[in-house]
């Protein structure tokens, strides 16, 4: 249902015809004899009517359109978006090897990313560099990625064309393939330059939300972000896919919601995909069709999980017909919520938490000076919000028919992902425990009904944290071993125990239980260890 309140984007591509280069461009173009057959992009009769779209999402909002770049930037009006993130061919797809998985393979992204010579490539940068200027608004800004084979040519056409440069960000793609030829160093980071249409643009930045999201320091401009993982390329894959991380940065820190976004080289539309989860209206340009398809998935899938989601904004009147004095209170299934955690696969948690205003961290003052701490429960607490239950019900969302769990994963030195961190269990009551035996104690009761969710640990500024794994865990559907063991330790725990004692730590192979928070607490509970985690989670195949 197209949702009347929000506007979705204007039909901007109705220039009578298209529009020439600026008189800077012209000027600066090589001449066209000069350049390989098929560069100088000629002024074709403007389409009688717009385009229709590739894709549309149902409200307009998020639209994709199969043209050339420039032949269609030509015809849009002018100051017409906010931003335009622009991740155009590098021109390094010319014959040279790279590493992947291990195997050594031709650098082959597509005949859009075959060079055309250093004036061809350079005219081609000028002409849309020149019309995307043409349609930005004043104080809109444009991200270009790039290596060495375009960044510099990139670069200078933006100061030719009048733009001023804001920032060269270097993008850290941890763990990068390594150089095969051993000639050079290992190629680790990409460009992304960030400039504002002119020197009079009072351009968007959003210093205070970047630096909340980097522990509370001034984010600077290196940014360490992992290539996009496997869950996000479930729908497909394209060989040049930008992190989801990467463009939720990006979109976040330079517009406003419901700002237009134009991505003109999209790809699988990883700009639209955030643009999406971050309520901006987006429009995306791509050549091939076959990269359109996987886009179109991902738009319709980020769309759909962007409207499933539980309405935290509820009037008082709405709530109080759903049977609350405020918030969302009716119970919801457990097969609910795992559909809807669900669909939140890959995400970053980080933005998600901007967009339920869930603090990452506490600012206190102390001394004069700001001090900042992380709220520790700040993942578990934007689960809780996203799902729509009220604050800190965790434990019993429909009369503790199953109860929410969250840890953090983290990728070992072996590449592989495991547990951080241990996970509570249930709070030890002594007495129960003493007198009930494994069948019917809390600690399976418990276990039988966790919905485990997992993020990925990136950094200590939780810069980002995309939701790594959903499980309903059941233990009693495990392979043989596993049910054994944990009633062992839960039996090994149980004789340790004397009535009236304080009891001490005691650690089996899949649970233990030690206090609660600080070491001489008297609170004690059951944790499952790092080992049992990660079974739960299906990491220990
Ligand atoms: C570097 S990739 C973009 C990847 C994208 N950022 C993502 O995350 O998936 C560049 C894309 O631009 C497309 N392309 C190249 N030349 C184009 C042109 N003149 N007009 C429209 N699309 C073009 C290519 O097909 C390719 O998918």
């Amino acid at each position: 249902m197209p949702d009347a309140a929000l506007p979705a984007p204007p039909d901007l591509f109705d220039l009578p015809r298209a529009a020439d280069p600026s008189p800077r461009a012209a000027a600066l173009l090589a001449p066209v004899a000069d350049l390989p057959p098929g560069l100088v992009h000629e002024a074709r009769p403007g389409y009688a009517d717009p385009p229709p779209p590739f894709y549309a999402s149902p409200d307009g909002r998020l639209r994709l359109y199969q043209a050339d770049a420039l032949e269609l930037l030509r015809r849009m009006r002018e100051e017409s978006v906010d931003m335009i993130f622009a991740d155009p061919p590098y021109f390094l797809s010319n014959g040279g090897v790279t590493c992947v998985g291990g195997r050594m393979v031709r650098v082959d992204k597509g005949g859009w990313d075959k060079s055309q010579g250093i004036i061809g490539d350079h005219n081609f940068n000028l002409l849309w560099l020149d019309q995307c200027r043409r349609i930005l608004r004043p104080d809109g800004t444009l991200w270009v990625t790039g290596t060495s084979h375009n960044i510099h040519s990139v670069g200078y056409g933006l100061q030719v064309l009048g733009y001023k440069i804001l920032n060269d960000i270097a993008w850290y793609k941890v763990n990068p393939p390594p150089n095969l030829a051993c000639r050079y160093f290992t190629h680790a980071t990409e460009t992304i330059l960030w400039a504002a249409k002119s020197a009079k643009s009072r351009h968007t930045f959003h210093y205070p939300l970047m630096k909340e999201q980097n522990g509370g320091k001034q984010m600077q401009s290196l940014w360490n972000i992992m290539p996009p993982g496997k869950s996000e390329k479930r729908h497909g894959k394209h060989p040049t896919q930008k992190p989801e991380a990467l463009l939720t940065r990006i979109v976040a820190a330079s517009t406003n919601p419901d700002e237009l976004v134009l991505d003109p080289f999209c790809g699988s539309a990883t700009t639209g995909v955030a643009c999406a989860r971050l309520g901006r209206r987006f429009i995306g340009i791509e050549r091939e069709a076959e990269h359109l398809e996987l886009a179109a998935k991902r738009l319709e899938e980020e769309y759909q999980s962007y409207h499933q989601q539980p309405r935290l904004d509820v009037t008082v009147a709405e709530a109080t017909k759903i049977g609350g004095g405020g918030g969302i209170t009716e119970p919801m299934e457990r097969e609910d919520a795992l559909k809807l955690l669900e669909a939140i696969k890959g995400s970053d948690l980080v933005e998600l938490a901007t967009r339920h205003g869930q603090r990452i961290f506490h600012e206190k003052e102390l001394e004069g000076q700001i001090k900042r701490t992380l709220n520790k429960g700040w993942a578990g607490l934007t689960l809780e919000a996203y799902l729509g239950l009220p604050k800190n019900s965790r434990r019993e969302p429909n009369g503790g028919s199953w109860e929410l769990k969250q840890v953090s994963i983290r990728q070992q030195r072996s590449g592989i992902y495991a547990a951080k961190e241990t996970m509570q269990i249930t709070m030890l009551d002594q007495s129960h425990v003493i007198a009930n035996p494994f069948e019917s104690s809390h600690v399976l009761h418990k276990i039988g009904r966790f919905i485990v969710v997992a993020r990925l640990y990136v950094d200590k500024a939780e810069t980002s944290s995309p939701v790594a794994i959903v499980r309903a865990a059941d233990i009693s559907m495990q392979t043989a071993g596993i049910y054994q063991q944990v009633e062992r330790d839960y039996e090994l725990i149980r004789r340790t125990l004397k009535p009236g004692e304080r009891p001490h730590t005691t650690t089996g192979e899949l649970i233990q239980i030690r206090t609660k928070g600080q070491k001489d607490s008297s609170t004690y509970a059951f944790y499952a260890t790092k080992h049992f985690v990660n079974i739960l989670l299906g990491l220990n195949k």
